[in-house]
């Protein structure tokens, strides 16, 4: 048997026993830690972090799960994960987040169903029927059934845990999709809807430096969800806020007096956003989100970056910090991979 040592970002150390054959995360949840997984399968990277220390292999890693950078870097998919040898592994997240005994299911009601671009829908649910409220950090994400099928879906959280639990969702409408034909084409107030939730390991860490969020698509839902729980806790960020958010076409841009009010309430929060298609009319800038960094915004590289959308975006914007080498500052991020 090996002996991995779990280090988190709230600087607890957690050790596990690995018996040969075991993956490293079948070994955590044998002995009781519950580190957040998804798929089980490589795909979601719910479950990563980065091996600092040992010898290893890793089963199936899909390519939107860890890019071949991070491969090099020593990220590991824990459900994918088999050691050779004592390893030490570094987790982003902190030690509280798997003491948990996992997403619990749910049933809620949709309220309301608001068409608020061209591609994207918010949707309201009231899940009060649970009683307690929901406790979910902004950024983590639910498992949302699809009502009258049995598929499911993943979905940001685009609000904060409130006590009546009164949720939202902005989600994305593909031309064709089992999620989206059911909002664009049957989807009704009052109708019922199953969730799982909380899932994920991408939320906001402690605030020590500036942030800078940077948003693809329908990927703004997490920071809508973490800039309304800033604005209930102004407390908690004395820094500043950055968020950039790129979409493909002017149509795409939704929930902007949302993101205006919270420039408002936030004295250092400031946005800007971007579309890769011109359009007449649109006068803002036109290109991708990295088009928009400038060094300033970046504080010599203490800042911590959250990213969230599409995995070519969010790969994009890595590469784009890989380039830069900025070691000090610190990633966190949630591809939109299908689910
Ligand atoms: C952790 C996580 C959180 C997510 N959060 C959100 C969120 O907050 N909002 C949101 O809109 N989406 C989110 N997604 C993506 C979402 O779960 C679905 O994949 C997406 O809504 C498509 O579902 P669908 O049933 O409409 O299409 P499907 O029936 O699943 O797919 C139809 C077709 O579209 C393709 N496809 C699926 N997803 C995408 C995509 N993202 N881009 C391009 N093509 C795609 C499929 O390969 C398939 O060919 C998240 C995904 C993950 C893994
Ligand atoms: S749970 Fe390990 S990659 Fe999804």
């Amino acid at each position: 048997m090996n002996k991995v040592a779990l280090n988190f970002s709230d600087g607890r150390t957690k050790f596990i026993g690995v018996n040969a054959g075991e993956t490293v995360l079948d070994a955590a949840l044998r002995q009781g830690i519950t580190i957040p997984v998804d798929c089980r399968e490589g795909v979601c990277a719910t479950c990563k972090g980065r091996c600092s220390s040992g010898d290893y292999q890793l089963e199936y890693v899909d390519e939107d799960a860890l890019s071949q950078s991070d491969l090099e870097q020593g990220s590991v998919l824990t459900c994918q994960m088999r050691v050779a040898s004592d390893c030490a592994i570094e987790f982003g997240f902190e030690s509280t987040l798997c003491t948990s005994s996992g997403p619990e299911e749910l049933e809620a009601v949709i309220t309301k169903i608001d068409l608020v671009s061209e591609s994207a829908a918010v949707v309201y649910i009231d899940a009060r029927a649970r009683g307690d409220q929901l406790d979910f950090l902004p950024g983590q994400y639910a498992h949302v059934n699809v009502p009258g099928t049995e598929e499911w879906r993943s979905y940001s959280f685009a609000c904060a845990p409130n006590e009546t639990n009164q949720l939202q969702f902005l989600i994305r409408l593909l031309p064709q999709g089992v999620m989206s034909d059911y909002l664009r084409d049957r989807a009704k107030p009052g109708e019922r809807m199953k969730l799982k939730a909380p899932l994920g390991a991408f939320y906001l860490h402690q605030i020590k430096r500036p942030l800078i969020f940077v948003a693809g698509g329908t990927g703004l839902a997490a920071f809508l969800g973490m800039l309304d729980q800033l604005v209930e806790n102004p407390e908690r960020c004395d820094q500043p806020i950055t968020l950039f958010y790129g979409v493909t076409q002017v149509a795409d841009l939704c929930e902007i007096e949302r993101i205006q009010q919270f420039a408002e309430k936030l004295p250092n929060f400031s946005y800007y956003s971007i579309v890769m298609k011109e359009a007449a009319g649109w006068q803002g800038p036109v290109g991708v989100v990295t088009d928009l960094f400038e060094d300033s915004h970046f504080n010599d590289g203490e800042v911590d970056l959250y990213l969230c959308g599409p995995p070519p975006m969010v790969d994009a914007v890595k590469g784009w910090l890989d380039e830069r080498e900025m070691a000090n500052s610190a990633i966190h991020y949630e591809k939109f991979s299908a689910s």
